[in-house]
């Protein structure tokens, strides 16, 4: 008997997904609402600038080496070459659905899922599944703040919109534009137009550390993609040379880092432009989202091309927007790189109450399961270091989750260890967790975690090895085809009979 498995979404966790569960044996049918694969590296997704903020050999999948004709941080275009590439070779066009979105997901009594979808010519399908996983991106659903003043600012010729929506970077010749936020999305785009509008401004209530691609003349995955980078910074349990590290060794470790606090400052002449001094010290680059320095961004700065307001806006007037530090800037178009939404608008009110605590964090085990709803999982819902491999690993612990290969504690259990995990999270990120999802910069931990409940993981040899060096996803591929194996060998005649 088939086991039909309905996936939301064709990015990186989506496409894993889809992939492994199609070597399973499942029945796969993959929703996108888009007309292409690849989530955030979409075209329509693309602002002006992007890029990876990882090496081209740490961001791809364990099936598929980085294209060899890519450079070290591959383009948006790149990646989603990458992804075309990889759907090809692995033969999951036909397992997805494009330009159609997930509508609403109903579970019925008996545990399987009704999935309703809308197709392009808006007519409305529904299908029957066994299994739904939401890869629906936590960096997805644009947030963008509702500024006094907006609709008679948008009814007077204005713009406003989300980077993420911001694709087209000729819209930007000749304008008056404000870029607002000091996040990576906020910086890369604020650089790429600069050039070419009238007068831009980057308007940010908060700087963070920004981290430059090189580090002491070495590549930073050598520094902070390595399981060594992680362990400088505290997870809430510590092991092995991290409990030395965060024990007796603390003085190395805050040797290190407050090294490269002085670099990154000299660096980016951080004495010469105080406005852009963080308040915190280097090691909060660690609580929330880290952000590699945007070459030549600074430089904008100090040059005037970009005009930077620590500040906020507090309202709008057609043209017009006016700044709690009194400044009041002429502007046609305000692009917010204001960060994101982490919802499931598809997902029926009775489910929804269950995915939630009462903070509004996912009450997601290890990120992935909801608690006392079957037959479901989320894939993605962990922000990490290098996203394809905490995706692809992810999707493996829930295919082997979903066909038994493991069983994990009762629900109280999960309960508990999920309260505490989101509690740590909220107290280390300042509340700035993206609902629960981050678990930057824990992505080692958090993989080994979940190979560990599969009972498998990487040689100590390897493991050892990546203490200075960066993972390579392909070193996951073994863990995955073993895993495949076994259920080929010896559960899957039983599980597909049931
Ligand atoms: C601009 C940007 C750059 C990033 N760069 C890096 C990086 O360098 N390194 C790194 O590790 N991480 C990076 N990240 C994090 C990034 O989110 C992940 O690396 C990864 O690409 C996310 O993949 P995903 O599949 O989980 O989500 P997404 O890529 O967001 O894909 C979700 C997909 O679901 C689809 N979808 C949503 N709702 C529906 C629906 N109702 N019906 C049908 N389809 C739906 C969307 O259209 C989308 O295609 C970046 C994030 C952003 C925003
Ligand atoms: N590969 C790449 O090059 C790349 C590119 C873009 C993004 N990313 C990744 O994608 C994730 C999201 O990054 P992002 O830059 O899109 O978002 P982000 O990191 O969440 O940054 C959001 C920014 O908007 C500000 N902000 C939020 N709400 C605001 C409001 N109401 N008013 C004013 N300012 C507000 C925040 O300021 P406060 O800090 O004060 O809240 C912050 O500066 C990160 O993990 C990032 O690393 C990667």
């Amino acid at each position: 008997m088939s086991k039909k498995t309905c996936i939301i979404g064709a990015g990186f966790s989506g496409i894993s997904t889809a992939n492994v569960f199609k070597q399973y044996g499942f029945e796969v049918q993959v929703y996108e609402k888009e007309k292409e694969a690849g989530g955030v590296w979409a075209s329509c997704r693309r602002y002006p600038g992007l890029g990876t903020q990882n090496t081209r050999d740490t961001y791809h999948l364990s099936d598929l080496a980085p294209l060899k004709s890519h450079p070290e941080w591959p383009k948006g275009e790149q990646v989603q070459e990458y992804f075309e590439e990889y759907i090809n070779q692995q033969k999951l066009r036909p397992l997805i659905k494009f330009n159609t979105t997930v509508i609403s997901t109903k579970q019925e009594s008996d545990d399987t899922w009704i999935v309703e979808s809308k197709s392009e010519d808006g007519v409305i399908h529904t299908e029957k599944f066994d299994y739904l996983v939401i890869c629906n991106g936590i960096f997805s659903t644009p947030s963008i703040p509702k500024y006094k003043g907006i609709e008679e600012f948008v009814e007077n010729g204005g713009r406003v919109c989300h980077t993420s929506e911001f694709t087209n970077k000729e819209d930007a010749r000749g304008k008056d534009i404000i870029v607002i936020g000091f996040g990576k999305s906020s910086c890369d785009v604020a650089n790429a137009i600069a050039p070419i509008t009238n007068k831009l401004t980057q308007v940010a209530r908060s700087v963070v550390w920004k981290l430059p691609k090189y580090v002491f003349g070495v590549n930073f995955k050598y520094l902070f993609l390595t399981r060594m980078g992680e362990n400088l910074m505290k997870y809430k349990t510590l092991s092995g040379f991290a409990k030395f590290l965060h024990g007796p060794g603390v003085g190395v470790r805050n040797f290190l880092l407050n090294r490269v606090e002085g670099f990154v400052g000299r660096k980016l002449k951080l004495k010469k432009l105080p406005k852009l001094q963080p308040e915190k010290s280097f090691e909060a680059i660690a609580t929330s989202n880290i952000s590699l320095y945007t070459d030549g961004h600074f430089d904008k700065i100090r040059s005037g091309e970009i005009n930077f307001e620590k500040s906020e806006i507090i309202k709008l007037e057609p043209k017009k927007a006016y700044l709690k530090n009194g400044q009041v800037i002429d502007t046609d178009i305000i692009i917010c790189g204001t960060g994101w939404q982490q919802v499931v608008p598809f997902m029926e009110e009775r489910l929804q109450e269950k995915l939630y605590d009462e903070n509004g964090d996912y009450l997601l085990y290890k990120n992935q399961i909801p608690i006392g709803i079957k037959n479901m999982s989320f894939n993605g819902y962990h922000s990490s270091f290098f996203c394809p491999t905490s995706s692809e690993i992810g999707a493996l612990w829930i295919a082997e989750y979903f066909t038994k290969g493991f069983i994990l504690p009762l629900d109280d259990k999960l309960r508990k260890d999920t309260d505490e995990r989101l509690a740590w999270s909220k107290e280390r990120t300042n509340g700035k967790n993206s609902r629960g999802t981050n678990i930057i910069p824990f992505t080692f931990h958090h993989i080994d975690d979940l190979c560990e409940d599969m009972g498998t993981n990487l040689s100590t040899f390897e493991r050892f090895n990546q203490w200075n060096l960066p993972p390579s996803p392909l070193a996951y591929n073994k863990i995955i085809k073993s895993k495949i194996k076994i259920f080929k060998e010896e559960r899957s005649k039983y599980y597909f009979a049931s």
